[in-house]
């Protein structure tokens, strides 16, 4: 890791260390070391398909099967936290993170141990019929979708059965986004990992933290858009910077 790398880890770890909230929030990035597609920049989701096709809601309804044969294609069920996820679950243990704010749908916080996880795109592990509102676990739908796509209701046999995740064209969650918004108000550290920042209303969630005066620590693998903000700034890997910063804080 070099000199500048190093300063800008213990720079995190004081912050980190010396906050009354610190509040994390992550986006596709953090599951990258996971084996999970990121959306944008190099080998994006989106620079291969097309959003509105794939994950717009009016597509979905139009013609769900475009959704279900993209999942049946590229839906990867077997991935597992990595030592980034790991490293907020400890922070949060040790008493040094208040929450995960996360625009991920794949879960991975919670399986590494994170207890107060905030989903603003939902979760992609159910699957909710939109004419009878039945829930469904996602593994039971993917079976079914192997063999018929796209599957169709085993409750009342209806053709819309959608992820619980928030399509584009989709409201967040309520709850979940209120809940996100009182932590970055009160947060005077937000720690932003893995996201391009580019995706409202979720990329608000940071703008609300530093109008309430929070110092933000971003850590991404490219430049976002709110790096001029940044209190703390490392480029790199998320599965390497976030363990270190871990240990500088004596927490590891
Ligand atoms: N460590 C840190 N950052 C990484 C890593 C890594 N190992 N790998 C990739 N990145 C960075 C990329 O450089 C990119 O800037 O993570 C960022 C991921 O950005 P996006 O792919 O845009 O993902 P995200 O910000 O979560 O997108 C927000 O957009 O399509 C919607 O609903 C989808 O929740 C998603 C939302
Ligand atoms: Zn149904």
């Amino acid at each position: 890791m070099s000199t500048l790398i190093e300063a800008a880890v213990g720079d995190a770890a004081a912050l980190l260390s010396r906050a009354r909230s610190a509040v994390a929030f992550t986006g596709a990035g953090i599951s990258q070391e996971s084996g999970i597609p990121v959306y944008r920049g190099e080998g994006g989701l989106w620079t291969k398909f097309d959003p509105y096709k794939v994950a717009h809601i009016d597509t979905f309804r139009a013609d769900p099967s475009q959704y279900w044969s993209y999942s049946r294609e590229h839906r990867r069920t077997d991935a597992r936290p990595n030592p980034a996820h790991e490293a907020l679950a400890a922070l949060e243990r040790h008493g040094k993170l208040s929450g995960v704010i996360t625009q991920n749908t794949d879960g991975l916080h919670q399986k590494a141990g994170s207890r107060r996880v905030i989903e603003l795109h939902g979760s992609s592990h159910a699957v909710v019929c939109l004419d009878c509102e039945t829930r469904f676990p996602r593994v039971d739908i993917d079976a079914l979708n192997r063999e018929h796509c796209p599957p169709n209701c085993p409750a009342c046999g209806g053709r819309f059965l959608k992820p619980t995740v928030v399509m584009f064209g989709e409201a967040l969650p309520g709850e979940a986004l209120l809940e996100a918004q009182a932590l970055a108000i009160a947060a005077d550290v937000l720690l932003i990992v893995g996201s391009s920042l580019q995706v409202y209303p979720a990329a608000g969630i940071p703008r609300l933290a530093r109008e309430n005066r929070a110092d933000l620590c971003i850590i991404n693998a490219e430049p976002t858009p709110f790096d001029s903000f940044a209190a703390v700034l490392l480029q790199g890997k998320a599965g390497e910077l976030l363990p270190a910063i871990v240990r500088a804080m004596g927490e590891g």
